[in-house]
């Protein structure tokens, strides 16, 4: 096999010799070997032997680990006009230990997701592992791969080729399965993430990293895996894997570039200084010419990090970046892109990593809350473009040059295809962040009517600050063809036979476009449709968008003139599921918040779809449709004078103010959580931590060697009790949990100090003084030390070890510790909680003995409320339950909002119905708002609430805990589903854990 390869890339070489760069029958067309199905060249990825744009997001089953939630994303994002996901698997979320893998339980089987993105008509880029970085602990890696026992990681170790080899077994299995040769959507498979290089810096191959990649290779191939695997350039200069770049042995078959030009994190420091490239036809043209441009990660957002702004930084990643960067993808010619990320969800329990806390919003189009705004709807507006251009997917490009605009620092992109002559003006200001507001004129070529400055009649066409427009020309619309239009395209149906072309403005901005060959019939149906000027054969109309709809009805096709205000609320539905949408199965539809799907059915037009207020629906249908039915109930219709069908939807009963009032919390009950403190407490079934030697790179600076990982415990909370007999004024203790986590300990109960942890820094070294606390004058005194665990790093960084790095006494007469003995989650790595798994819980006393679980009986607790909290240095948790009643036909967006008095030092950590779900840190920020999805929450049901609380200092703490109701919708897609298989109860098998 690796010959093969080898020789492949020999060809390739020839091939890239031997062909010129412009003859456009020069470019070759490439398969896997494998199959045809798939095919791709220079300019695009040929799907089922039709060209497309494959427009995709990213989304991670294991951040809504409930099935039932992957439909209503999944809906989301087909409705934006996408037609493809990209899905990381996670390796430690599947292996708790290195003999169990499990894709059975609960979202541990992700089938449903492949399952329901063919159903909905998505294609999906497999990202299986085993690295897939995505700000999560350890970047995936099985978590106890990180103890440095499987050597560093990421290459061709026999210990780590071991490790990983049933997991990409099992993901290659899966794949295989779920391929569109197979009848599933899975048409793209990517190994290792980022993963750098395939050479050394003296050019010589590296040569462990080039036969991992080719192991990982043949392990697809050996399980049927016949798609195109891709690699995923973390930046410019990498220049790994293309078999068009320096050939060499570790290729894959498509090279792909992962962008974020604005930054992937809100701290932009993060990203270094310098502004980042986003000249990719440039990189493609030197990296991978014979494939087509392609953008594996392209900025979805950014992610939030500890210590952030609260809510993160949605302007600069807003809907005008949504404008300007998602335009200019098409300006670079990339016919492939998948943002990073569509949907974040959550990084509950111990997903997080020291970088990002509990929220991975990321910003991003649908938010954590799975409620969609104006970035989704501005997404919507290129997507539902993207969809319709039929001729973007094969395009020579003319660099940016502000040669084709009439006014300085504008300029256009031009796009044409080879064989249509259609043409993309893909117009900005030069700088891409100028906030001036610019008009101008577009010179424009067009195959069927020359050379014109367009508009011709009318005001000129505006930029407002940081956007972008994609001017066509010859642009085919059925049997019509639009020879410009200054307003962009929306989509186009073709419905009765006749095509809708849907055009939208800013509202109040000015439109020109020009129809081939005229047409006799102009008449202006609806709004006010400008005026219009005969151009040889052409028909002209220019126009000012009005802000309501505007329908233009001609010889043989319809134009609705949208502003954008209305373009939001647009929708295009298809009457297939087959990803690559013509313009035959597309139904127009506007007015409400979200439509998920249309149907026709006898004389009914079945529309489903979400509204939080009153709406009218109105439906471009086939004429022999005459009523609408909205989420299975019929309306009263009527037909409108150009041919629509409308019905009033009433405002939903329920509204967000109306349920955050029911809302209450209270009820709670306390306990104190440290036991572990007292001298006295029974930890005689504990692991000891005795090693003397550990496989870590990191050598401890003191031992026995204390490093959680080492004993078997990789997430969450975890607690140490040193002992030690005799004389001792203080320990010096260097404790390392992570970035943002931090440390308390305590002597014989007493509380001597805390470590309240810092976003810089990933350890806290104190000297800590037993002044303030009490020694036995015989017998053993215990050191009892609290650490957080803010999740493993990312990378070679994975096997920075988590735990005390050094622990000694400060005692005039030697005194040593005698015995450390360490508790991390209940069990360890033997999966107790196989539904929830080793990743949902740490090792404090409240979890080791599922306090936080439905039905644990705390009926003889004492009644005190987390807001009255604590007030030592201690550990507490708080329960209550809460019942919630929404009716049949909502969906609603919860949240809870954690608030203490400013200056407060605590770690709290909140739980609902069994899973963690939020984590605060006042003293770190940002994060005070923890939205909780449907499955973990029973919106119609009881749900268990839980609040562990850490006073990081003597004066004890508080937290306030609230509901917020962020939104309240009448959805066809219903949360009240039985989610108790999600949600096992406590057992008495919990007190071993003690
Ligand atoms: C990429 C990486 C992703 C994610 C992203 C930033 O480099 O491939 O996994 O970490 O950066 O959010």
């Amino acid at each position: 096999m690796r010959l093969l390869v080898l020789l492949a890339s020999l060809l390739n070489v020839f091939l890239l010799s031997v062909r010129g760069q412009t003859n456009l029958t020069q470019w070759p067309v490439h398969n896997t070997g494998f199959t045809d199905a798939i095919q791709w060249d220079h300019y695009s990825i040929i799907i089922g032997g039709v060209r497309t744009f494959l427009w995709s997001g990213e989304i991670h089953y294991w951040r809504i680990p409930v099935p039932e939630v992957w439909r209503d994303l999944l809906e989301k994002i087909k409705a934006a006009g996408f037609n493809g996901i990209s899905v990381y698997a996670h390796w430690a979320f599947h292996a708790p230990n290195n003999k169990t893998l499990d894709f059975t339980s609960g979202a541990r089987n992700f089938e449903p997701i492949l399952d329901i993105a063919k159903e909905v008509g998505l294609f999906v880029t497999m990202r299986g592992g085993p690295y897939v970085n995505a700000e999560t602990t350890a970047g995936g890696f099985a978590l106890w791969t990180t103890t440095g026992a499987y050597g560093p990681l990421r290459n061709n170790d026999p210990r780590y080729t071991a490790a990983w080899t049933p997991f990409m077994d099992e993901i290659n299995r899966i794949t295989a399965k779920h391929q569109l040769t197979n009848g599933g959507p899975i048409v793209l498979t990517q190994i290792e993430n980022e993963i750098c290089c395939q050479r050394n810096s003296d050019g010589s191959l590296d040569t462990p990293v080039v036969d991992y990649m080719i192991d990982l290779q043949e392990n697809a191939r050996a399980h049927d895996v016949v798609i195109p695997i891709i690699t995923n350039a973390p930046n410019f200069n990498t220049r790994s894997w293309s078999t068009d770049y320096l050939p060499g042995p570790g290729e894959q078959d498509i090279y792909g570039l992962d962008s974020y030009p604005l930054c992937w994190s809100c701290n932009l420091a993060e990203c270094g200084s310098g502004s980042a490239s986003t000249a990719y036809a440039d990189h493609f043209d030197l990296v991978s010419p014979t494939q087509p441009s392609f953008l594996p990660e392209f900025q979805g957002g950014s992610y939030n990090p500890w210590g952030g702004p609260q809510g993160g930084c949605p302007d600069n990643i807003g809907t005008n970046f949504v404008s300007m960067y998602y335009r200019h993808l098409a300006a670079e010619r990339v016919t492939a892109a998948n943002l990073y990320m569509l949907f974040g969800g959550q990084n509950w329990g111990g997903l997080a990593t020291n970088l990002v806390s509990t929220s991975y919003d990321y910003s991003a189009p649908i938010q954590e809350s799975r409620i969609i705004a104006d970035k989704f709807y501005e997404t919507k507006l290129i997507g539902l473009f993207f969809r319709a251009a039929q001729d973007l997917v094969m395009t020579d490009r003319t660099p940016f040059s502000t040669a084709v605009a009439t006014t300085p620092n504008v300029g256009a992109t031009v796009l044409r295809n080879p064989e249509t002559q259609a043409g993309f003006y893909v117009a900005r200001q030069s700088d891409m962040k100028a906030t001036t507001t610019v008009d101008f004129k577009l010179n424009i070529a067009t195959k069927t009517t020359g050379n014109l400055t367009v508009p011709v009649f009318g005001n000129a066409i505006r930029l407002v600050g940081v956007q972008s427009k994609i001017i066509v020309s010859d642009f085919r619309f059925g049997n019509n063809t639009l020879v410009y239009s200054t307003a962009e395209v929306l989509s186009h149906s073709v419905v009765d036979g006749q095509s809708i072309l849907a055009l939208w403005l800013p509202d109040g901005e000015f439109g020109e476009f020009s129809i081939l060959g005229g047409s006799k019939k102009r008449e202006v149906i609806s709004g006010t449709g400008g005026g219009f000027h005969q151009v040889g054969d052409n028909l002209v109309l220019s126009y000012k968008q009005q802000t309501t709809q505007s329908v233009l009805q001609f010889d043989n096709f319809r134009v609705l003139l949208l502003p954008r205000s209305l373009a939001y609320t647009f929708w295009a539905p298809t009457l297939t599921n087959d990803p690559i949408v013509t313009p035959e199965t597309v139904v127009f539809v506007n007015g409400p918040y979200l439509v998920r799907s249309l149907a026709l059915n006898g004389s009914l037009v079945a529309v489903t779809g979400d509204i939080a207020n009153a709406a009218t629906l109105e439906v471009f249908a086939p004429t022999t449709y005459t009523s609408l039915q909205w989420n299975g109930k019929t309306l009263a219709t009527h037909k409108t004078s150009y041919g629509s069908l409308k019905a009033s939807l009433p405002k939903p009963g329920l509204d967000a103010a109306t349920l955050q009032k029911s809302l209450t919390l209270s009820g709670w009950k306390f306990s104190v959580a440290l036991p572990e403190a007292d001298a006295e407490y029974d930890d005689s079934k504990w692991v000891i931590a005795d090693h003397l030697t550990t496989p870590n790179p990191t050598q401890p600076l003191t031992l026995p060697v204390l490093y959680a990982d080492d004993y078997g415990f990789h997430t969450g909370v975890q607690i140490f009790r040193g002992r030690f007999a005799g004389e001792a004024t203080g320990a010096n203790l260097t404790v390392q949990g992570g970035t943002a986590s931090g440390w308390s300990a305590w002597l014989n109960s007493d509380y001597i100090g805390s470590f309240p942890g810092i976003v810089s820094a990933a350890s806290g070294a104190l000297a800590l003084s037993f002044e303030n606390a009490t020694l036995v004058s015989s017998g053993e005194n215990v050191l009892t030390v609290v650490m957080d665990h803010s999740g493993h790093d990312q990378r070679d960084a994975a096997l920075n070890p988590r735990g005390i790095l050094g622990a000694t006494l400060l005692s005039t007469s030697n005194t040593t510790f005698t015995k450390w003995t360490i508790a991390g989650n209940a069990g360890g790595e033997s999966n107790i909680d196989p539904i929830r798994g080793v990743i949902a819980e740490g090792g404090l006393h409240a979890e080791r003995l599922g306090w936080h679980l439905p039905g644990f009986d705390d009926s003889l607790w004492a009644t005190r409320s987390p807001s009255d909290g604590i007030d030592n240095g201690t550990i507490a948790f708080f329960r209550t339950t809460s019942r919630l009643d929404v009716p049949i036909g909502y969906d609603v967006s919860l949240e809870f909002i954690l608030n203490s008095p400013p200056g407060s030092v605590l770690r709290a950590q909140l739980y609902v119905n069994g899973y963690q779900y939020g984590k605060f840190v006042p003293q770190i920020g940002h994060q005070i708002a923890f939205p909780v999805p449907p499955g973990i929450l029973n919106v119609r049901g009881e749900n268990t609430i839980g609040l562990s609380l850490w006073s990081q200092t003597a004066e004890g703490a508080q937290v306030d805990v609230q509901w917020n109701v962020l939104g309240v919708y009448e959805s066809a897609w219903d949360p009240g589903f039985d989610a108790s298989a999600l949600q096992p109860g406590w057992t008495a098998e919990r007190l071993q854990f003690a």
